[in-house]
């Protein structure tokens, strides 16, 4: 949905982006978004003192790996100190192929083999690289340690799971701290992000000022952050290097196991009108093809419950060609194969949508945002007896509650 508010980034500089198209509708103008700004790598970073941009955040989904993600203000080589107590002692590095990923700022460092349901503690070292010719005479600079911190992964096959979900939070970073609040101190595995974190993606000083130092701040250096794209992510100059500071499968869709709950992540794509040709039509398609294909997998069938977390919702959304082309491909699937849940956001409306025969057999609960009386944290719990969705209005007041029996 379009944000209602000033954005502190430069709006005339995305403009730019929307092209006047002669005889499309009655303004003629469309957006022509999603593309890709490929003249460059990231930008350089700003000179000076080697520092950390961010602390340490997390991202992992599945019980023996966690990728650790730090950012550094100058290229350098970096690696992962950690172990099952405060005294380390194992140490990774990033390795593609039997290389080493070193002379880089943006760091992602998988531990691999954990053991499932431990505690870990890990630090981040960073060695700044003044001069990369060759091993030989490679020169280095000061190295840099983040503090100590610890996470804990889930058991191998965890009976029970708990997530907490934002959306639309749309440039407002204290609406991280505001909504991470209403969860008091209850215990939660990881947090999802599902979508529209911006208005649109115009540099990397956004990413870390607007996302990933407000989340580190609350959570993301102890527990996982996963973040699917909205609409909105689609949007901007710097798009497409969204993927360089968030770690995800290789498809920007996926699935994973929550304890109890198969997890199917979609990416709904554009919402708008595009220029001349389906891009997003085409990619739903094929998603909806591989969906399909997921559904008919023993994982699915198995699993005690099956939920979908998508940004634009299947029902209850805009009349906009995204949103009717969700319903279109997503909806009849979800239908047939007896989806338990649909989660989303986008409309900044927030609502629980029971089923609705002849429509949608499965619920439907959408979060809301992003201004202050419209925001909202879903919470999650699943355990071998029922699944329950809260749903906390950022005044603390509990606006949706949904709760799914077992083998229902
Ligand atoms: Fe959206």
């Amino acid at each position: 949905m379009e944000d209602q508010k000033p954005s502190p980034f430069n709006r005339r500089k995305f403009l730019i982006n929307v092209a006047k198209v002669a005889g499309v509708g009655a303004v003629g103008y469309v957006y022509f978004t999603g593309i890709r700004n490929d003249v460059s790598e990231v930008p350089p970073p700003p000179i000076g003192k080697h520092i950390f941009l961010t602390q340490p955040y997390l991202y992992s989904v599945q019980p023996d790996v966690m990728y650790v993600r730090c950012i550094s203000n100058l290229q350098s080589l970096s690696w992962v100190e950690y172990g099952e107590t405060r005294n380390l002692g194992g140490k990774a590095f990033s390795v593609t192929d039997g290389f080493i990923n070193a002379n880089n700022r943006i760091h992602e460092i998988a531990l691999e083999n954990l053991k499932p349901g431990k505690t870990y503690y890990y630090r981040v070292a960073s060695k700044q690289i003044n001069e990369f010719e060759n091993e030989e005479t490679i020169q280095f600079g000061e190295t840099i340690y983040s503090a100590v911190f610890s996470f804990t992964l889930p058991a191998e096959k965890e009976s029970e799971s708990s997530w907490l979900m934002l959306n639309d939070i749309h440039d407002r970073p204290e609406s991280f701290a505001q909504l991470f609040k209403l969860n008091k101190d209850e215990p939660f595995d990881y947090v999802f992000l599902n979508g529209d974190m911006f208005d649109f993606i115009a540099g990397e000083e956004q990413i870390i000022e607007h996302l990933i130092k407000p989340c580190t701040g609350v959570f993301a250096s102890q527990k996982p952050m996963i973040f699917q794209r909205g609409n909105h992510e689609i949007r901007g100059s710097f798009n497409w290097h969204l993927k360089d500071y968030f770690s995800a499968p290789q498809k920007q869709y996926f699935t994973y196991h929550s304890g109890p709950v198969f997890i199917i992540v979609l990416d709904t794509g554009e919402e708008q009108i595009d220029m001349d040709f389906d891009r997003f039509d085409s990619y739903r398609e094929k998603q909806a093809l591989w969906l399909e294909k997921i559904m008919q997998s023993e994982e699915y069938k198995t699993a005690k419950y099956k939920v979908v977390k998508m940004h634009i919702p299947p029902y209850y959304s805009f009349d906009q060609k995204g949103s009717r082309h969700c319903k279109k491909v997503f909806s009849p699937l979800f239908d047939q194969y007896k989806i338990d849940l649909v989660i989303a956001g986008h409309t900044h409306t927030y609502g629980v949508h029971p089923p609705v025969k002849g429509q949608h057999d499965y619920p439907i609960v959408i979060g809301g945002g992003p201004i202050p009386g419209n925001r909202t944290l879903i919470k999650v719990k699943a355990n071998q007896e029922q699944l329950h969705l809260q749903m906390l209005k950022d005044d603390g007041s509990l606006v949706g509650e949904y709760k799914i029996k077992a083998g229902r």
